[in-house]
């Protein structure tokens, strides 16, 4: 394996297995470039750390020599994964909370990479709330957080808050550096967001659909090697990478940008596409006319998006999953859905609450074999979760 991490070593009296994992790795073909944090230097030099890697050990914000050989920015996005090993109980709050104070900080809120914490520290630091805090946050964030080892710590206390093995740690590393293609050669098309139907050229009809998990799901799809088209309605999210986006505003729109996109192994709509469109948009800007009469604004029917392409003759993808919001009754009008749409899953969540805009979620998938639940989770684990039922049925 031709790979290489950055390893950020923290203090605490495991930082020494740091060094034995270094030269494991090292076997495996994995280069280690290493930042040691000042507590980390307590425990191990630079010095030793360098001999092991071969390679400079980084220590200093700021340090023009360093600067000029190789920038912070770049050091944090040089390689292909961010370990940090012993996590501290500090550095993942710094991480948690946005803190950039030193150099493991600054790189660790810099880089685009997959991060992965081994935490290591006492149990009651690990079990207290604000480390639980912090771990969740993280790993909602998206970074990969290892459950620590249970027994005898160097305190001579016992409990859950040791290193994992190295080995232990070695596969977790080694897993997340093999990129995963269990969808490669796969054609997903997804849509996602709101739509916007136009009342006059600066009036429209909308939702409250922020397009996080749709998003989160293309994002999902696309880390699984799938060639992913992503079809949106306006949303205030970033790209997400590796993923065709295609911008419309309209439910007509999404209709015939899904059509251009097709053929696709499968479909997912995830859209909150408005059922109606104001009946001729007026092309100059609608004035009040003064009067108490209620003014009327007549309303048509949209094309149904999942409808159509569940319904498609010629280009029926192998797999087309549609979604329900639903307030109340989620099982009957999601049993319903998947009758009326001719989809083969309906993925339903409760919008009761603060769903919609919000991070988190859970969701039951319906299907002619039954339903699954979901946990509560962040949209990103939700998305995941729905990724893997996906590849099963794919492959
Ligand atoms: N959908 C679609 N095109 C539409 C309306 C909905 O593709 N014009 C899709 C959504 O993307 C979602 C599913 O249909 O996957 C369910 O949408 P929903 O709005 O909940 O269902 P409706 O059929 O509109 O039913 P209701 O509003 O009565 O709940």
């Amino acid at each position: 394996m031709d790979r290489s991490i950055l390893l950020i070593i923290t203090g605490g009296i495991a930082a020494f297995k740091s060094l034995e994992l270094i030269r494991e790795l090292g076997r495996a073909g994995v280069r280690s470039r290493v930042i040691l944090t000042k507590a980390a230097q307590e425990f191990v030099t630079p010095l030793s750390v360098s001999a092991l890697s071969g390679e400079k050990c980084f220590t200093e914000l700021f340090n023009l020599n360093d600067e000029a050989e190789m920038g912070h920015i770049e050091l944090s996005r040089s390689a292909d994964l961010v370990v940090v090993c012993p996590a501290s109980a500090d550095i993942m709050a710094k991480a948690a909370n946005g803190l950039a104070n030193d150099l493991a900080s600054t790189a660790l809120l810099a880089t685009d990479k997959p991060v992965l914490y081994a935490p290591a520290m006492n149990v009651r630091m690990w079990q207290h709330p604000a480390v639980k805090r912090n771990v969740a946050q993280l790993r909602d964030d998206g970074a990969t957080v290892l459950e620590p080892d249970e027994g005898l710590m160097a305190c001579g206390e016992f409990g859950p808050g040791r290193l994992p093995e190295i080995e232990r740690l070695k596969a977790s590393i080694l897993s997340a550096l093999t990129p995963d293609d269990t969808l490669a050669g796969k054609h997903v098309l997804i849509t996602a967001g709101p739509t916007r139907e136009p009342i006059d050229p600066v009036r429209y009809l909308t939702n409250h659909s922020s397009g996080r998990q749709g998003y989160a799901i293309a994002s999902a799809l696309a880390a699984r090697g799938a060639d992913v088209t992503l079809v949106s309605g306006p949303v205030s999210l970033p790209a997400p990478s590796g993923v065709k986006l295609v911008k419309i505003e309209t439910a007509q729109e999404m209709l015939a940008a899904c059509q251009s996109a097709l053929p696709a192994d499968a479909f997912i709509s995830v859209a909150a596409v408005a059922d109606w469109r104001p009946v001729n948009a007026s092309e100059s800007k609608l004035k009040l006319k003064g009067g108490e009469d209620p003014v009327s604004l007549q309303f048509v029917e949209n094309p149904d998006i999942l409808k159509t392409i569940s319904n498609s003759e010629t280009q029926r993808p192998e797999l087309v999953i549609g979604f329900a919001a639903e307030t109340h009754e989620l099982e009957k009008y999601a049993q319903e859905k998947l009758k009326t749409k001719g989809c083969d899953w309906i993925i339903a969540n409760d919008v009761s609450g603060d769903v919609m805009g919000g991070d988190r979620n859970q969701v039951s998938l319906f299907s002619q074999q039954g339903v699954e639940r979901s946990p509560e989770a962040s949209k990103a684990q939700i998305a995941d979760w729905i990724v893997s039922r996906i590849a099963e049925a794919l492959i």
